[in-house]
């Protein structure tokens, strides 16, 4: 596992979209895992401030969203749908039917994890995965418990994790109580992995993370079973290593 430390968040978000567009140069058919909340927000500004300035082109790039909220709409302002839109897609050049993210309003939901683990493989894997860690140390939506073997599945959200995403929502009681997520298993197929974390909320995270036992207790856990991780970190997150 490789470690960059990173003064702040801005220098982290720099790092990492550095680190990505160099790979879409490389390879511009590129498939990206991509995350969402706060952590990303910095990358993804990044990487549309590139688009408009250099040019990156997106139009070969696939994409694979991570997680979604069940029971919201897409054009929902709290859905990943449309946080994806708001700050990524519609700043960038991807092809339409070239993102994808779990259908959390899919009628069948069992057959819409089985679609979304079958697209991954169609794909032919994800190539640069990134991800924020949460304060239990979930990946994804996997919460502590989830088998390291999962694939994308329905989770019922951990109560800590329904509350840190309530800064999002009007109230406690309108976080949806259950998410489609890929899975750990899906996750550490991934070709290579960067694990982002800012601030201090994330310091007993990355603590465990970095210094902890493997255990499906702490999900994050599981890619250090992975041979192509680069964590990047800014000066707060990692106050205790
Ligand atoms: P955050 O969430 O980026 O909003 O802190 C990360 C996570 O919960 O995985």
């Amino acid at each position: 596992m490789r470690l960059i430390r990173t003064e702040n968040y801005a220098e982290m978000s720099l790092e990492a979209g550095k680190i990505i567009i160099d790979k879409i140069h490389s390879n511009p058919g590129l498939t990206l895992g991509l995350a969402t909340g706060s952590t990303p927000k910095g990358v993804y500004d990044y990487l549309s401030q590139d688009h408009k300035v250099n040019g990156t082109s997106y139009h070969q790039v696939k994409s694979i969203n991570l997680d979604e909220y069940i029971g919201l709409k897409v054009q929902d302002p709290n859905s990943y749908h449309y946080f994806m839109g708001q700050n990524l897609f519609n700043h960038l050049d991807f092809h339409e039917n070239h993102t994808h993210i779990p259908n959390g309003a899919a009628g069948d939901l069992e057959q819409e994890c089985l679609r979304y683990e079958q697209l991954i493989k169609e794909l032919g894997g994800v190539d640069l995965q990134i991800l924020g860690i949460g304060q239990n140390g979930h990946i994804g939506f996997n919460e502590p418990g989830t088998p390291f073997s999962s694939q994308t599945h329905i989770v019922t959200l951990a109560k800590n994790t329904r509350e840190a995403n309530s800064r999002f929502f009007n109230s406690l009681e309108d976080v949806p109580t259950q998410a489609i997520t890929m899975g750990i298993a899906s996750i550490l197929e991934s070709k290579e992995i960067l694990l982002l974390a800012s601030g201090e909320r994330k310091a007993e995270a990355l603590l465990k993370f970095m210094n902890g036992e493997i255990s499906e207790e702490f999900p994050a856990s599981a890619l250090k079973h992975h041979q192509n991780v680069t964590v990047i970190a800014d000066r707060d997150a990692l106050k205790y290593i």
